[in-house]
């Protein structure tokens, strides 16, 4: 397709026309282009999710929680053109096969952002044994991860650590030790402590520091967390950081009547925490948002909350609670939204068609949003199947009006 986006305002701040000729960006008007009117609107990088649960391959072939063309449906609608998928599926992302099925299955079913495996740390992350990490490497994964649980213990994180070194790999770390916080924890006064995960996070940073490799640490919750990746950085330990947008936004007070609906790992905190996790991400400690798109079905949900599965969906409102919570209240421009939603996923992920700064040449990955549309949040207004939003009845941003994927429309809404 060819395009002249009119008078769009780029996430730097400059105004000017974007040029699209066929899947890239040029520097004049391209032959026989649609013209929109893009005046009051800005354009984005494409957004990178460097963590989202698609919940293929699965058994569960009669009800899935979610598939690969849901997912990544709904992350085009949340303006993402690319999402990394957690290995925590049947069966998990053991080795260069299971990538390449992976990848096979986003081509055959048409996905509508790219698919980007994030391999096990350890075989089906059992905790055991390393899963093949150099195997996967030679397909192309850079990043791994035994989410859903942290990797088991410090000697399977430092093998780990320094295998994925020699490719300029990284761990991504789920901070949660099963002995504070066992299954079914939900409570972040009683049952899943701070110390659950601030002591997973001061473990994985003293491992990296020693080893030199790189860990990225997932969808931190706690300010004490926050104060330890800020000190790592500090003493150059090669740690990134990531905050999911429900903990930018939402509090344990959700929790109160123990509603199931409100059961995510790590938990909802409170209101210091939050505030906490917001100075983080706005002084740089914490680089990126990671959705930590969590669909469930509706009856794993409905369960009494010791039982319920934990989390969220988060593709489709995950840029809106960044702008409601960061940008609204002048704590992050355009750009660090591009740097946090974008371009640091797209650093740790090695994407080199993604996270870029919307020049001639570049790929025609981006995202075109009107920052003042609103909307109240219905669940069922989806492209996910699930319906586990904690945002459900909020008044939130509803900024997309267009996504593109090289070029490729993959979402697109009336907006004037
Ligand atoms: O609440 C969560 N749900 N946290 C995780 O880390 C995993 C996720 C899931 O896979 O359902």
């Amino acid at each position: 397709m060819n395009l002249v986006l009119r008078g769009v305002t780029l996430f730097s701040g400059e105004q000017r026309d974007l040029f699209v000729l066929g899947t890239r960006l040029v520097d004049d008007v391209p032959p026989a282009p649609q013209v929109i009117d893009a005046r009051g609107l800005i354009a984005l990088p494409g957004l990178v999710d460097p963590h989202t649960h698609l919940r293929e391959p699965s058994e569960d072939h009669a009800e899935p929680a979610e598939t690969i063309a849901s997912a990544t449906a709904a992350a085009a609608r949340g303006g993402f053109t690319a999402v990394a998928a957690m290995p925590n599926t049947t069966p998990a992302c053991n080795g260069p096969d299971d990538v390449q099925w992976l990848l096979a299955r986003a081509r055959a079913v048409g996905a509508a952002a790219r698919v980007v495996p994030i391999g096990a740390v350890t075989t089906d992350r059992a905790g055991k044994e390393l899963a093949d990490l150099t195997g996967m490497a030679g397909v192309g994964v850079r990043l791994f991860s035994d989410d859903g649980a942290a990797v088991a213990t410090p000697d399977l994180l430092r093998e780990a650590l320094l295998t994925v070194k020699h490719f300029g790999g990284a761990i991504a770390d789920h901070c949660q030790d099963p002995a504070l916080a066992g299954p079914g924890a939900w409570n972040p006064d009683d049952n899943w402590p701070t110390a659950a995960e601030t002591s997973i996070v001061a473990r994985d940073i003293q491992v990296a520091k020693d080893t030199g490799g790189r860990i990225h640490l997932c969808h931190l919750s706690c300010a004490e967390s926050v104060e330890l990746v800020r000190q790592a950085k500090a003493d150059g330990v090669h740690v990134t950081a990531e905050v999911t947008p429900h903990h930018l936004l939402l509090t344990a007070d959700n929790l109160a009547d123990g509603n199931p609906a409100f059961k995510v790992n790590p938990p909802l905190r409170h209101i210091d925490d939050v505030e906490a996790l917001r100075a983080g991400l706005a002084d740089g400690t914490i680089d990126m948002i990671g959705t930590d798109h969590a669909p469930h079905r509706g009856a794993d949900k409905a369960k009494p909350i010791a039982e319920a599965s934990p989390g969220f969906t988060g593709l489709e409102q995950g840029l809106a609670v960044v702008i409601e919570t960061m940008v609204n209240i002048g704590r992050l421009s355009w750009a660090d939204v591009a740097r946090v939603m974008s371009q640091a996923p797209a650093r740790l992920l090695h994407l080199n068609n993604q996270g870029r700064t919307l020049s001639p040449d570049d790929p025609a990955t981006l995202t075109l949003i009107d920052p003042s549309r609103r909307a109240i949040v219905s669940a069922d207004d989806t492209a996910s199947l699930a319906r586990n939003n904690p945002y459900a009845g909020l008044d939130l941003p509803s900024p997309v009006v267009m996504t593109f994927w090289g070029g490729r429309c993959t979402f697109q809404r009336g907006w004037r």
